[in-house]
């Protein structure tokens, strides 16, 4: 077995508190379509005409189309022994949390509890007049409206808009004060998640990345184990507690 995934494992079998950061690649293999790379979404689609407030107030209907195509790509996936290797660790680790940067609902269908979804849930919609945000799988119209007349809008995180504040500091603080973080399937380049692992690894915290490339935090990680995380999380959990 290599050597880092051994190191990992038994850093985390002993571990009473975890972070665990995730992004696309963690449920690329349930089918979802990750961001960068050769087949990732912002190869064919521009962000800036869907993923910004100027292009939602420019052309609503346009981006509420891009995500309602979205979700029905991703409406029947399930999660993968990836999603599953890291409810179990919820269960076993005392502290844990986990930061997601994905939006797809994939970590609460498989069971995670305890986590700060960074930048929404696709899910979910928001009130623009209102800014009252709930569920919504279902689209009566294109765009849908809210019962007070206004608009609703994907309850996202967009370019150019701040992160939930509250959200940013539970994770900030997790990242301060975990034994280990496990960052998995983030290319690590959209802050502020992007620091998250720099920011443990200052504070002591031992750091392990599990992806299928390289990226800009595995010079400074303490493991960095290639590969895909459906197969890795699961090597990794076996060492656990
Ligand atoms: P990216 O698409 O940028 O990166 C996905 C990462 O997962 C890459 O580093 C791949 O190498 C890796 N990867 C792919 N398949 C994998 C697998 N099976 N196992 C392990 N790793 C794999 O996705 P994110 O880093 O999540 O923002 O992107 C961050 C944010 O940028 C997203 O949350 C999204 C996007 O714009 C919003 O939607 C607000």
């Amino acid at each position: 077995m290599d050597k880092g995934l051994l190191r990992a494992r038994e850093r985390l079998s002993s571990a009473r508190s975890l972070v665990v950061l995730t992004g696309a690649g963690v449920s690329a293999e349930s089918g979802v379509p990750t961001f960068r790379g050769p087949e990732g979404l912002w190869r064919n689609f521009r962000p800036e005409e869907l993923a910004t407030p100027q292009a939602f107030r420019r052309d609503p209907k346009l981006v509420w189309e891009w995500y309602d195509w979205r979700r029905r790509i991703i409406a029947p996936l399930k999660p993968n022994p990836g999603h599953l290797a890291i409810s179990e660790l919820e269960k076993r680790v005392p502290e844990f949390l986990l930061v997601t940067q994905n939006v797809d609902g994939l970590h609460r269908l498989a069971g995670n509890a305890k986590l700060v979804e960074l930048h929404g849930n696709i899910w979910l919609a928001r009130c623009v007049a209102e800014g009252t945000v709930a569920e919504n799988r279902e689209l009566a119209t294109i765009p849908p409206k809210c019962g007070c007349g206004a608009l609703l809008r994907p309850h996202i995180v967009w370019f150019g808009e701040s992160l939930d504040e509250d959200d940013l500091k539970t994770a900030v603080e997790a990242a301060r004060n975990c034994e280990v973080m496990i960052v998995a399937g983030t290319s690590s380049v959209v802050q502020p998640a992007a620091s998250l692992a720099g920011l443990a690894k200052e504070s002591g915290a031992f750091v392990v990345e599990v992806n299928t490339d390289e990226t800009p935090i595995t010079g400074f990680v303490d493991a960095s184990i290639r590969g895909r995380s459906g197969e890795i999380l699961p090597m990794l959990v076996g060492g656990a507690r």
